[in-house]
């Protein structure tokens, strides 16, 4: 295995589209920032320095962290922040996994320009469990604001409504072609007869979105650097966060065809119905010849949403095992809910406010992760519910306790417990799927379904055997979504809803792992160069 080294300079940069230039945050000046190429097994090793004036952290999505929790990157969860002028330097190792995962910014909205791809390939001499493709491309999917995206949050912060949606989606960073601007979109170049590998990236900030390519199917091989089963279809559908590696053959004919990419929600209200495109096109395309066209789903196609979901199932075979907790020790259901809070500095004195089981997540001024190391009194309580204060219909009547209470409290568990965490969505206000993301761990999607959650019938349907493995589940909205892990890795991590708006809200919460007896089941050393806050 090898150590890749990477600097990363947090710069502002000028930049034109949709006929409006503004300055913004990137990593080298670049959008969408560098990629990290490495292989399973190496050790990745970047210094960041930060040159903007805001405060910044960067996040590696999915990357497990094996007992290294302070490089996972969330701001006052697992580190302070590097301040304006100051670096610190992120040390990992890729443990079991292979595939495509991304890395962004974990504070505030500046992950909205500062992210990019992390590819991870198989360890030396180990194939892909695919026929070989000819050629490899990254697409990361993303969302661009006209204005500057850090007064767009501060701005909801401070009313306590919602932040204006962004103005276009992006393909590689380009929204594709907007009458009257200049043409900027991406294209996506290939020969007839070869196969390509794409890895897909969902970087958008509060939308999940469809992608499709006009005339090809395309072969789902892999999702969140974990293989599945590979299947055909014609659609994917991603939530901000995951990631899918899918084979692409070049076997039309010679011309270009229509990519586009269009966003998803259960009920039209109030949505951001901008599709971004991009163009495929063949070598040897004769000039001004027509783009090939191909029907987008619409945006409440939840049916479209499904037929990927369903599809996807662990490869599960003797290198790749899908290693799913069969007893469960901790049998935990978080009520997902959008209500509302009481807040002075707001507007109408009332804040938009998220919750899970009703408490809405405060964030603390220093980190979970030392607070818990060095025993640090007040930062946080230990006694997140693990369950609703009450039941109810979670997915027609409007609940009477959409009232949530603020907190910093973490749910404690020893080392190697299992968990099985059902998310069930409700459908208030809140017209869209949650995508969770857990840090520190994959987990297996054991079940999922729409309506409410059934605790006698619904785990009798439970794939105990091959459960797509993930670190990022789109929790249906009037749905829900059961998930099993193993906490075998020490820390602190933090589990909230992908959508950078709710977590805003406080659609958030965090597991303290504590740490083993044996020799490599605790957490290491913080680093000298930790931030302080
Ligand atoms: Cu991709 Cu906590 O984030």
């Amino acid at each position: 295995s090898l150590v890749r080294h990477y600097k990363f300079s947090v710069v502002l940069k000028n930049t034109t589209k949709l006929c409006s230039t503004k300055s913004f945050v990137t990593v080298n000046g670049q959008f969408p920032g560098p990629t990290i190429h490495a292989r399973e097994d190496d050790t990745v090793i970047v210094r960041v320095t930060n040159h903007v004036p805001y405060n910044v952290t960067l996040h590696w999505h999915g990357i497990k962290q094996f007992r290294s929790g302070w490089y996972d990157g969330p701001a006052y969860v697992t580190q302070c922040p590097i301040q304006p002028g100051q670096s610190y330097i992120y040390n990992f190792t890729i443990t079991d996994q292979r595939g495509t995962l991304w890395w962004h910014a974990h504070i505030t909205w500046l992950r909205a320009t500062v992210h990019g791809a992390i590819v991870i390939l198989p360890k030396r001499g180990i194939p892909y469990p695919f026929p070989k493709p000819d050629d490899e491309k990254i697409i990361v999917l993303g969302e661009w604001w006209k204005s500057d995206v850090e007064a767009v949050v501060d701005e909801a912060t401070k009313s306590g409504g919602p932040p204006n949606i962004s103005d276009a989606h992006t393909i590689n960073g380009h929204p594709g072609p907007v009458a009257g601007c200049i043409f900027q979109g991406y294209t996506l170049h290939v020969e007839s007869g070869k196969t390509y590998l794409l890895r897909i990236v969902n970087a958008a900030l509060n939308d999940e979105l469809f992608f499709k390519i006009a005339g090809h199917k395309l072969t789902v091989v892999e999702a969140d650097a974990s293989y599945v089963k590979p299947f055909e279809i014609d659609t994917i559908f991603l939530s901000p966060g995951q990631t899918t590696n899918v084979l692409l053959t070049a076997n039309q004919p010679v011309g270009k065809y229509l990519i586009a990419i269009t966003p998803f929600m259960d009920a039209p209200i109030g949505f951001d119905n901008l599709t971004a495109t991009a163009t495929l096109r063949y070598k040897g395309t004769p000039p001004y010849s027509k783009t090939m066209l191909s029907t987008i789903p619409a945006v409440n196609a939840t049916e479209v949403t499904f037929r990927f979901i369903d599809s996807l199932r662990s490869i599960n075979t003797n290198i790749y095992p899908a290693r799913v907790p069969l007893t469960i020790e901790h049998d935990l259901f978080f009520a997902i809910t959008v209500g509302v809070n009481p807040c002075d500095t707001c507007l109408q004195g009332i804040r938009i406010a998220s919750a899970i089981n009703n408490i809405t997540f405060v964030m603390p001024t220093t980190s979970l992760l030392e607070a818990n190391y060095y025993n640090i009194p007040g930062v946080f309580t230990e006694d997140f519910p693990p369950r609703p204060p009450m039941v109810f219909d979670y997915t027609g009547v409007q609940p009477t306790n959409l009232q949530s209470n603020n907190g910093t409290k973490l749910y404690r568990v020893k080392f190697n417990s299992s968990i099985q965490l059902v998310l069930q969505g409700t459908a208030m206000i809140a017209p869209e799927n949650h995508p969770f993301h857990l840090h520190g761990y994959n987990f297996f999607v054991v079940g999922q379904g729409l309506g409410n959650f059934d605790p006698e019938k619904d785990p009798l349907t439970f794939n105990l055997v091959d459960p797509v493995e993930r670190n990022t589940i789109g929790v249906p909205n009037a749905g829900w979504a059961a998930i099993r892990f193993r906490a075998d890795n020490p820390g602190v991590w933090f589990l909230h809803c992908h959508l950078e708006v709710h977590t805003t809200w406080g659609l958030k919460m965090a597991f303290v792992v504590d740490n083993g007896e044996g020799p490599n089941e605790s957490l290491l050393p913080p680093p000298p160069d930790l931030p302080k806050c």
